[in-house]
């Protein structure tokens, strides 16, 4: 097998072909859904719950990160690495070049960061120093504290606009991939038709190129599930099927259906 790249998934965007990535902290998992399919993995900062047992993603530390991209790269050699930047470690364009750098040595091939124009900077200066940079818009779970708990965004007009408008500013920076979380389904539309480049939903409805989600959510692991969350083994008993069956449903655009997204 090839390694997978960015101009793969590119390539699948022109094709309008969709596709499914999930999230993985350890080889065993990356191994399997490399096997089943999965070409692209995100170490994400969501370990500090689900690994780590925290109630947020702030008290991940980008050693944190490197540490599970090493393991999940020993489990997926050929996979497509998304690294997390955790909280305060892009605070600054300088300090995400230090920071993205210790994750790219540790096996990722891209680092993902969560903020809009803000960004524009951090962006540029990492892209144009060789590193690939994915961008998270709508709900960014880092900012918990200052969205007031983890809630849909881009609900009315002036707030969808903006979104659209990061989107726009990130990707003039150099941004080639971009994560939207919690987003409703026609915003999610509009954004990837306004990109050249993927656009990855997780609750932002069936119209995005691609869908992530979180594993232990897709494997009904999480106590109280997100909206959007579908038990996937619960329908098929057993964990290799549960990502097949992830994959052919997002491939075919049947998941997200209207009882998994936000109108
Ligand atoms: O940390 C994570 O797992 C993520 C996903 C929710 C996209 O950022």
């Amino acid at each position: 097998m090839k390694p997978t790249t960015l101009s793969d998934l590119c390539q699948l965007k022109k094709e309008k072909r969709k596709f499914a990535t999930l999230t993985a902290y350890d080889a065993s998992f990356s191994r399997l859904f490399a096997e089943q399919g999965i070409n692209v993995i995100l170490i994400g900062d969501s370990l500090g719950m689900t690994v780590q047992g925290f109630d947020s993603t702030l008290p991940v530390t980008v050693g944190d990160i490197a540490y599970h991209t090493r393991n999940v790269r020993t489990g997926a050699p050929q996979s497509f690495l998304i690294a997390d930047m955790p909280f305060m470690s892009y605070a600054t364009p300088e300090q995400s070049c230090n920071n993205a750098a210790e994750l790219m040595r540790s096996g990722a091939n891209m680092v993902k960061i969560e903020g809009g124009s803000w960004l524009y900077e951090t962006v540029k200066m990492l892209t144009e120093r060789s590193v690939p940079v994915c961008g998270h818009l709508g709900l960014t779970p880092q900012a918990v504290n200052v969205l007031g708990g983890y809630k849909v965004q881009g609900r009315d007009e002036a707030t969808a606009q903006q979104l659209l408008n990061d989107a726009i500013t990130l990707e003039k920076a150099g941004m080639q991939l971009l994560v939207l979380e919690c987003v409703p389904t026609e915003l999610g539309r509009k954004i990837t038709e306004a990109l050249e480049i993927p656009v990855i939903g997780i609750g932002a409805g069936n119209q995005t190129d691609g869908q992530i989600l979180v594993m232990h959510d897709a494997l009904g692991i999480t106590a109280k599930p997100p909206k959007f969350a579908k038990n996937f083994l619960k329908e098929t008993g057993n964990i290799r099927d549960a990502i097949s069956l992830y994959i052919e449903q997002v491939e075919n655009g049947t998941y997200p259906d209207q009882a998994h997204s936000f109108n």
